[in-house]
């Protein structure tokens, strides 16, 4: 049998989750705009960013943090309920857990604050994301019909999803 010697295995990558800043903008409106019809401007986070009740979080690849976040979350508490704004993971990224890094830890901060639930609205074509979250326990409470435009002009419905947190 042929032996794996140990400088052969693949490096194994770690990711550190930190608090999402307004010096951050530029770098999530990059990535925000990999994956949306209707991406953010720079501006339109930074506005976000200044209402206290909005916050969000990075995930970093620990000693590489001038490369930029590898992902963020931006959500709401309102009123003790939750809302997620915007998730998304680079490309290059996903399928490591980075994802439902970011969302555990909005979840957190939720439990936390005491919040009673987390909503979100996904685009119902969007299997990785409608995976994602029903793994973490969302339930589907609604659905508006062709309530996103695709990047090939059609519409696409969205669910209304709510994970209760008490
Ligand atoms: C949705 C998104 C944030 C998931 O990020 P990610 O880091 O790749 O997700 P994770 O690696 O944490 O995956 C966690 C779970 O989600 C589900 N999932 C993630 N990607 C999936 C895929 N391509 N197909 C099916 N299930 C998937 C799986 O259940 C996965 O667990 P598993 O890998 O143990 O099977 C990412 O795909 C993304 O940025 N998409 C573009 C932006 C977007 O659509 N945002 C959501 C808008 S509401």
């Amino acid at each position: 049998m042929m032996m794996r010697l140990p400088f052969m295995r693949p490096k194994r990558r770690d990711f550190s989750i930190a608090r999402l800043t307004v010096k951050d903008t530029p770098a999530i409106a990059t990535l925000h705009r990999e994956d949306f019809v209707r991406p953010w401007t720079d501006d339109e986070f930074t506005a976000l960013l200044s209402q206290d009740t909005v916050f969000g979080f990075t995930v970093l690849e620990t000693g590489r943090a001038s490369a930029g976040p590898a992902g963020f979350v931006l959500a709401r508490l309102a009123a003790g309920e939750g809302e997620i704004l915007t998730i998304a993971v680079a490309r290059a990224h996903r399928r490591q857990g980075l994802g439902w890094q970011l969302m555990d830890a909005v979840l957190r901060e939720l439990h936390s604050e005491r919040a009673e639930a987390l909503f979100l609205e996904v685009d119902e074509s969007n299997v990785p994301a409608v995976h994602l979250y029903r793994r973490l326990g969302f339930q589907e409470v609604g659905r508006r019909p062709a309530y996103y435009q695709t990047a090939d002009k059609g519409r696409s419905g969205a669910l209304v999803m709510r994970r209760d947190l008490r």
